[in-house]
């Protein structure tokens, strides 16, 4: 394995994504804002992070929390005003805390004016921004489904055709073959640049390219075709995104980050390759769709150790020295990391977050950490349907079991842990009336347990998930092992232990982590005093206790 040569301020930063809806409100509407992010840089300051990704805060009409754009140059009327982000952007460079942006342009909302005029008739100057065909003896052009439920296509009877949605109907796809719509993207993103952002988190781009013969898709478990196959890593994708990147990217000192669902090895060697002119790096999904089966991530299977370190490896070794990583366990669209891949009974919840929290900053990459993560926040197992927000999981909810393919009972199950809400419930400040999140009503309703983890106690106890996580950010910029080093695994079969090894300039990190709640003997474990960079637990024994990390020199 190689170690990465060139050396750049995004590769050694730590990353907090912020999901303003449940942030801070400032205001009492029950909804998070930009002044309530304002209000709380402080306590990034303190958590020590470096950037801040901000998932959207453009006009939009919410059929998908602001995934839905209508204006790009305008903010959300309930997160503020362009003064209130302007503000933001100042004070978080005053503070040496970069923003990226998050960057929505597989599609717009149906309200964006392009869409508007799109959908007026078929000589439209802006008709081809999106994707309109005719449909099919009496149905869809085909059988592709959207990631919401239903055909992918709607129609739309102005002009009697059906355009294409790959979300939800209110989200349609832009049409990247269309050079008028790449261009007004680009002037876009130069816009945002000029004001001064740091760079862009891509929503869904690996998506941007469609196969153009727009076939029928496999069906697998469910109703529709997947339209992943013709959809993701698409025939022109890397020829856009290096013309985006001749276009915006290069003429600014920014980072970028791309979503890619779908992404292999080869195709993120090209979408992150260090001499490919493309993206920064990647999200990668492997990991976080352990255990999907037939319904997709409807399930409640539990993600078996062995792969989860194969997966993590592969990434680890295969990147290194060509292309770069991004570190997640948890964002706005998964479950909490601790629920999913640790223990959040009471008893194990904090010493399995800070394990997981050691396991995942060790390796190499850049680490993103999602709001609560590091308060060691869990999933709110709501038991009734109504407390769910999102469309996603409500939608499920009806077509699958109006199908007759799980029951409802089972499917609440999967809902309450595998929901995109359970990472949206509201950032738990303090111990005090709506978790200090806001004097209002919330949107969706806070997790019972904010009086036991917050923020606020966190802060105060030394010993906290938080500043656990403090430690290990700390940590990271003090040994630049931590982020070049090579990485290697040392306990492939092993179902209860994740063991491994960084190395750089001759020196050697080991990194132990007990994924089980039994205790376990473990002969990796000879470090003595003075070695260890961190812990979670004191034991001097050659075993691991229930979720014990520890990383050490050796
Ligand atoms: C991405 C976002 C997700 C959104 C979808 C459609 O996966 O992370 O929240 O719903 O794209 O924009």
């Amino acid at each position: 394995m190689m170690e990465s040569t060139k050396h750049t301020w995004w590769k050694e930063a730590v990353v907090y994504q912020i999901y303003p809806k449940s942030f801070m409100d400032s205001d009492g509407d029950g909804i998070g804002d930009i002044r309530g992010i304002i209000g709380r840089l402080d306590y990034l300051k303190e958590l020590g992070i470096d950037v801040i990704w901000l998932s959207p805060v453009y006009q939009s009409p919410n059929a998908d929390n602001g995934y839905d754009i209508s204006d790009y140059r305008a903010i959300q009327k309930e997160f503020g005003s362009m003064e209130d982000f302007d503000e933001l952007l100042d004070k978080a460079h005053k503070m040496g805390i970069k923003i990226v942006m998050d960057l929505v342009v597989n599609h717009t909302s149906d309200e964006h004016p392009w869409f508007v005029e799109s959908r007026k008739s078929k000589d439209s100057p802006y008709r081809d921004y999106y994707i309109w065909k005719e449909g099919k003896a009496g149905g869809p052009p085909n059988n592709w489904g959207a990631s919401f439920g239903g055909s992918a296509w709607e129609y739309d009877e102005s002009t009697e055709m059906y355009y294409l949605h790959s979300f939800h109907t209110k989200q349609p796809d832009l049409n990247w073959e269309n050079e008028d719509a790449r261009k007004a993207v680009y002037d876009m993103m130069r816009w945002w640049c000029d004001k001064g952002i740091d760079g862009f988190r891509m929503d869904v781009i690996s998506m941007i390219s469609k196969d153009q013969n727009f076939p029928d898709a496999q069906v697998h478990g469910g109703l529709y075709g997947n339209l992943g196959e013709f959809t993701m890593n698409g025939p022109r994708v890397h020829e856009f995104l290096k013309e985006m990147n001749r276009e915006v990217l290069s003429r600014y000192d920014i980072m970028t980050v791309g979503e890619t669902a779908g992404v292999t090895i080869e195709e993120a060697k090209r979408y992150a390759g260090e001499t490919e002119e493309e993206l920064n790096m990647v999200f990668q999904f492997e990991h976080v769709c352990l255990g999907d089966g037939k319904l997709g991530k409807w399930n409640d299977s539990r993600v078996d150790l062995r792969e989860l370190k194969a997966v993590m490896s592969k990434w680890q070794t295969e990147l290194s020295g060509t292309a770069w990583n991004s570190l997640y366990l948890g964002n706005h669209d998964q479950p909490r990391s601790v629920s999913r891949f640790g223990d959040d009974r009471p008893e194990y919840r904090e010493i399995s977050a800070k394990m997981l929290g050691l396991c995942l900053h060790f390796m190499q990459g850049t680490p993103y950490i999602y709001q609560g993560e590091e308060l060691g926040m869990t999933n709110p197992y709501f038991d009734r349907l109504e407390d769910y927000r999102d469309v996603e999981c409500i939608n499920a909810y009806h077509e699958l079991t109006e199908a007759g393919l799980v029951s409802q009972k089972d499917m609440l199950r999967y809902i309450q842990l595998r929901s995109r809400d359970n990472a949206r419930t509201p950032m738990q400040w303090d111990g005090g009336e709506n978790g200090g999140f806001t004097r209002g009503i919330p949107w969706i309703g806070i997790n019972p347990n904010y009086s036991q983890i917050n923020a606020k106690k966190e802060l105060k106890d030394p010993h906290s998930v938080f500043h656990f996580y403090r430690k290990l950010i700390q940590l990271r910029k003090e040994n630049k092992i931590m982020v070049y080093g090579t990485y290697q695994l040392l306990s492939p079969e092993d179902d209860s232990i994740y063991a491994y090894e960084r190395a750089y300039q001759g020196k050697r990190i080991r990194v132990l982590c007990n994924f089980t709640d039994r205790i376990l003997p473990c002969e990796w474990k000879t470090c003595e005093e003075g070695v260890v960079l961190i812990r979670n637990c004191e034991n001097t024994d050659k075993t691991l206790l229930p979720y014990e990390a520890v990383a050490f020199w050796v």
